[in-house]
């Protein structure tokens, strides 16, 4: 069994680096993280501004879809509550069919999305450092990302959507599950300020298809749920103006994020409905920098979230062996 997930794993491995021989891919990647920012001066400078001051966080009402309207939806694609299998390649309908029966819960801080709850200022930190640094903004100021154009790519229930709203930016949230988005909408209409957020159910392919851009793309915790890792990062890429940032995050895989992220977290601590994850999905950092590199985006900085079972908090850390971020630049073609 095991052996067949490590088979599994390595696939996406080998997938993309089909066109290089084995030593290649090693080197091309080692030449990526080199010239990538250094993990230690990265953070370093990431610490130095993770004590601003975060917008402050929202009220968390459970948010309750009424029942469909079956009248409105027979007889059409948007009948099927995953309403996706029309445009796009990269979504994998097992994994989007497991997000849809949760969607109800997005805004459960205790629910299945406790540790993206929990991660949240953590993850939204490192998010306003690299977006203040490269875009010249002061993290320390009170909408350090005012107009920026942002788009969150499988936005689920709009959790990091609504933060980066109130922060300043203008945000489109976009999700592959209908479901998602309508609880998006509705907890968004909440408040004044999150309510410009505009939510749609799309793929990032489909966005790019149309030619949209963004000063800033950010996708986290989706890359590992694609059924196309690679392409779905040229999306990415694609819908970021020349110069813009991309921010990706996702789970290493190692035997650590086994044990953390599926023994633990699904099955003792019961967090996670059993079989959120799988392992072999997971993406390494060497093959985050690879596909981010042939998507034409230099990854800048890179970072760990680190769990302290004994505060129940996160923190950033050059530990990547389970969750971590990356961001880089879309180069001018
Ligand atoms: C683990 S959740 C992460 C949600 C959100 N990004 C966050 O971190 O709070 C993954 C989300 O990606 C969405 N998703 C999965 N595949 C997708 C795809 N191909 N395109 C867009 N969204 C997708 C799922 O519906 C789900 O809402």
């Amino acid at each position: 069994m095991a052996l067949r997930w490590c088979l599994r794993g390595l696939a996406l491995g080998r997938a993309i680096g089909s066109s290089s021989s084995r030593l290649q891919l090693q080197q091309s990647t080692n030449n990526a993280l080199f010239s990538a920012r250094s993990l230690p001066q990265a953070l370093q400078w990431w610490r130095s501004r993770a004590d601003a001051p975060l917008p402050p966080s929202s009220p968390l009402p459970l948010i309750h879809l009424p029942p469909p309207d079956e009248s409105k939806h027979r007889g059409s694609a948007e009948g099927d509550p995953l309403t996706f299998s029309a445009f796009s390649s990269s979504i994998d309908e097992v994994e989007v069919a497991k997000f849809a029966a949760i969607a109800d819960t997005w805004w459960d801080s205790e629910g299945p999305f406790k540790p993206l709850h929990s991660m949240n200022p953590t993850r939204l930190s490192f998010i306003r450092s690299a977006l203040c640094r490269h875009f010249g903004r002061d993290p320390n100021c009170a909408k350090p990302l005012e107009g920026l154009k942002i788009v969150d790519v499988g936005c689920g229930g709009g959790i990091l959507s609504e933060p980066l709203a109130r922060m300043g930016a203008v945000v489109t949230g976009i999700d592959a599950v209908e479901k998602n988005i309508k609880i998006a909408n509705l907890h968004a209409e909440l408040d004044p300020v999150t309510s410009s957020i505009e939510y749609r159910c799309a793929t990032a392919e489909k966005m790019a298809e149309e030619e949209q851009t963004f000063d800033a793309v950010i996708s986290l915790e989706v890359i590992e749920h694609v059924s196309d890792p690679a392409g779905f990062c040229k999306s990415l890429g694609d819908l970021a103006v020349p110069d813009g940032a991309i921010v990706i995050s996702t789970i290493n895989r190692t035997i650590r994020s086994y044990a953390v992220t599926i023994v633990a977290a699904e099955y003792i601590l019961g967090w996670l409905p059993k079989g959120t994850h799988q392992w072999s999905s997971f993406v390494t950092p060497e093959e985050l920098v690879l596909i981010m590199q042939r998507a034409s985006i230099s990854v800048q900085e890179m970072a760990g979230f680190v769990y302290n079972p004994l505060t129940g908090e996160w923190s950033l850390s050059d530990d990547t062996s389970v969750n971590y971020v990356a961001c880089g630049i879309k180069r001018n073609p």
